[in-house]
């Protein structure tokens, strides 16, 4: 396979991209097979896919791991040249914001104040407007996200449909390591002793799937109790949302929903969800 060609300004990338029909991946690079998952899902539903690095300061918050945040342009390029990936923007971050621009924002609405929005005041604002500049920079007919990061899928979407945005958002499923934890760039920072701890994430997402019969009530309580046995993991937030709104769901909620969980395991934070059904015959 040819190696991608990368693009590092704005208007190199216009330049390739006029009259083209783009499929487009945002990703911070360090990519794993949860990217190469949307990447390959992005090859299904246009010609050409155009795959974004950019590891965008303005998501992280201060004492947050951007100075940590692992970086493999080498590496990425050779992954995205083996799955037929033929476009590759990578801008600095002088490209993305010169100095002295205007500092103009896209802020989302309630929903990016709780969860991650809580645990990282100002952090989707960074993702909204970075995925904002993207989308009018490569202007795809379609913009592929991870399921894993849920509550960025939902605001991108809302952002999307709030602004008019000329794009389809597509969510693709997570991909997760056969001990089942979620795929992330942030895994190789756990020891083996927080790798064990980590897993009770999907280990507590399952145990909510299974209490579904129960209710919420009885969802969030096995789920709980899975993760107050791991000694090495601290609970941010535990939360059944409703899909639609993504806002907690009372007791007596029916049909689909999500369990979404947040925790630390050392200095690494980890997030993960799963979908839910809650029997309406209960
Ligand atoms: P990043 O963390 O690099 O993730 C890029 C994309 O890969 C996101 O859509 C994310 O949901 C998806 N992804 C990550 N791990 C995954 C997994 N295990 N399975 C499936 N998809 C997975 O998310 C960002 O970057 C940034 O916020 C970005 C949108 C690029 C804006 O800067």
């Amino acid at each position: 396979m040819n190696d991608p060609v990368v693009i590092e300004t704005i208007a190199g990338l216009r330049a390739t991209l006029a009259g083209r029909e783009v499929a487009f991946v945002p990703t911070m690079g360090a990519l794993h097979e949860g990217h190469l998952t949307l990447v390959r899902e992005a090859l299904e539903l246009a010609p050409t896919v155009v795959v974004s690095i950019f590891v965008n300061p303005t998501q992280f918050g201060r004492g947050e791991d951007l100075d940590r945040y692992p970086r493999d342009l080498e590496g990425d390029l050779a992954k995205l040249a083996a799955e037929g990936v033929e476009v590759v923007f990578a801008p600095s971050a002088e490209e993305m914001y010169p100095p002295g621009g205007a500092g103009t924002t896209v802020v989302g609405g309630p929903v990016a104040g709780m969860f991650e929005g809580r645990a990282r005041p100002g952090h989707f604002t960074g993702v909204l407007t970075v995925v904002s500049k993207l989308l009018h920079i490569v202007q795809p007919k379609v913009a592929v996200f991870g399921r894993k990061d849920a509550q960025q899928l939902f605001l991108v979407g809302a952002m999307v449909r709030d602004l008019d945005l000329p794009v389809r958002i597509h969510g693709a499923p997570t991909a997760r390591d056969a001990d089942g934890l979620a795929l992330s760039s942030r895994n190789r920072f756990l020891s083996p002793e927080q790798r064990l701890a980590a897993r009770a994430l999907p280990r507590a997402l399952e145990a909510a799937s299974s209490a579904a019969d129960g209710g919420v009530d009885a969802v969030v309580a096995a789920a709980q109790s899975v993760l107050m046995d791991e000694e090495l993991l601290s609970l941010d937030y535990l939360a059944v949302v409703d899909p639609a709104t993504f806002l907690p769901v009372s007791d007596d909620h029916r049909g689909v929903a999500k369990t979404i969980v947040a925790a630390k395991v050392g200095d690494t934070r980890l997030i993960d969800n799963d979908d839910l059904y809650l029997n309406p015959a209960r």
